[in-house]
């Protein structure tokens, strides 16, 4: 029997200040390219992120994985570091790099798969409004 392959998601929510700039670029190709997300003294967003867990079944406990342990690894690793943060003047991660959705994604990405059991397919979605949002690794 094949075994079979489930989808688990938890959904958390974070909201955050942020800025997009390119240093090498003028004040007028940032404005341009980045908008209102450049805006000089920041902003904020209400971050929704939904974290998918694709893996099998434990027949002991029934399931894919145990969603407080999950639950618990996303406020460690991701909530109580950019819950109520300005990510580029409060956190290290975007210091050097530009805090777009994408960028956060691959972020949260990489903190949450170095703790969760390398058998399970991770994929971050994050919404950062209701109508845009990314999702990665892609496929
Ligand atoms: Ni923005």
């Amino acid at each position: 029997m094949i075994p079979k392959k489930v989808a688990v998601f938890r959904k958390e929510h974070f909201n955050a200040a942020h800025r997009l700039n390119n240093p090498n670029w003028s004040d007028e190709k940032n404005e341009r390219v980045y908008g209102k997300c450049n805006n000089y003294n920041y902003h904020g967003h209400n971050y929704d992120l939904i974290v998918q867990v694709t893996g099998e079944i434990d027949p002991e406990t029934g399931y894919v994985m145990d969603m407080k342990i999950l639950s618990d690894l996303i406020k460690t690793a991701v909530l109580d570091k950019f819950d109520h943060k300005n990510l580029n003047l409060d956190t290290e991660e975007f210091k050097d790099l530009n805090p777009s959705a994408e960028n956060i994604a691959i972020v949260i990405y990489d903190k949450l798969k170095s703790q969760i059991n390398p058998q399970f397919d991770l994929k971050i979605r994050l919404y950062e409004t209701e109508r845009n949002f990314v999702e990665y690794p892609v496929g």
